[in-house]
């Protein structure tokens, strides 16, 4: 198995205050990682980690290492790691233009402006987000006036605009209804032939359906991390076995 992510000694504060404690773990590729725990226990800093989004907070100091396919990404110009590995938010978050502007502005930004390769670009992204055949007699309507899991699939689609090798997801289903969020389980599910994803969620039964590995996170250490079967259902850890059975969270 491929490690597409190499995490070591990874360590984050605000404010001097710690939030994740000396991480160290390896992220497979083309699989789905889950990172599960309570409320506060680090997971939406663990993501942020990943692609350096956390320097973006001023208060926010991070140290150890991630590793991109053996790169160290301290290294690597933050536009390409960006680029490279890609993030969807909770809120569904498209810009407030057309679907076809909110598909093509990041490859417009990066010099693409032949309106076929656009078009074919857009096309491509939209069908492996699943939203193709729901959107493509008015790729000119408006992107706000679509519904919260269309609006989803459509951020997925653009973060695929700019061929991510990794796609970072922090609770992307917690806004949608059930069957909405079936939908992007499926997509995900299918996105992993082609990506490496990591998706933060809350919801267990979730990450039982589609993960293939699962890390557990408690007040910002890593307790548990390996296959998503042994550590969803058969945890070794005190921690884990309480919060999946319940108990907090
Ligand atoms: N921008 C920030 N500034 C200061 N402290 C922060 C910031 N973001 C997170 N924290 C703190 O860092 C710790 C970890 O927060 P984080 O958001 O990573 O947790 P989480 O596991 O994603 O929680 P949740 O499940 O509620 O989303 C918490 O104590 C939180 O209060
Ligand atoms: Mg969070």
């Amino acid at each position: 198995m491929d490690t597409a992510l190499r995490i070591e000694n990874l360590s984050a504060s605000y404010d001097g205050k710690s939030a994740l404690e000396g991480v160290s773990l390896e992220i497979p590729k083309n699989r789905i990682t889950a990172v599960i725990g309570p409320s506060g226990c680090g997971k939406s800093t663990f993501l942020r980690c990943l692609n350096r989004f956390l320097q973006e907070d001023p208060g926010a100091q991070m140290s150890g290492s991630v590793e991109l396919f053996g790169e160290d990404t301290a290294k690597i110009p933050l536009e390409l790691l960006r680029r490279k590995i890609g993030m969807v938010f909770q809120i569904p978050s498209p810009f407030p233009f057309s679907i076809y502007r909110n598909m093509t502005y990041a490859p417009r930004y990066y010099g693409i402006r032949d309106r076929k390769k656009l078009d074919a670009l857009v096309e491509e992204k939209l069908k492996l987000a699943g939203l193709y055949d729901e959107v493509k007699d008015d790729l000119n309507r408006s992107a706000m006036k679509l519904s919260g899991g269309q609006q989803q699939r459509l951020c997925i689609a653009r973060a695929l605009t700019v061929d991510p090798d990794v796609l970072l997801l922090d609770e992307p289903c917690s806004a949608l209804d059930v069957r909405s969020s079936a939908v992007i389980e499926e997509l995900l599910t299918s996105l992993k032939q082609r990506y490496t994803i990591v998706i933060v969620t809350h919801n267990i039964p979730q990450a039982r359906r589609i993960a293939d590995e699962a890390v557990f996170l408690f007040n910002g250490r890593l307790t548990e991390w390996g296959s998503a079967e042994q550590v969803l259902r058969e945890p070794t850890q005190t921690e884990t076995r309480e919060f999946l059975s319940g108990v907090f969270g």
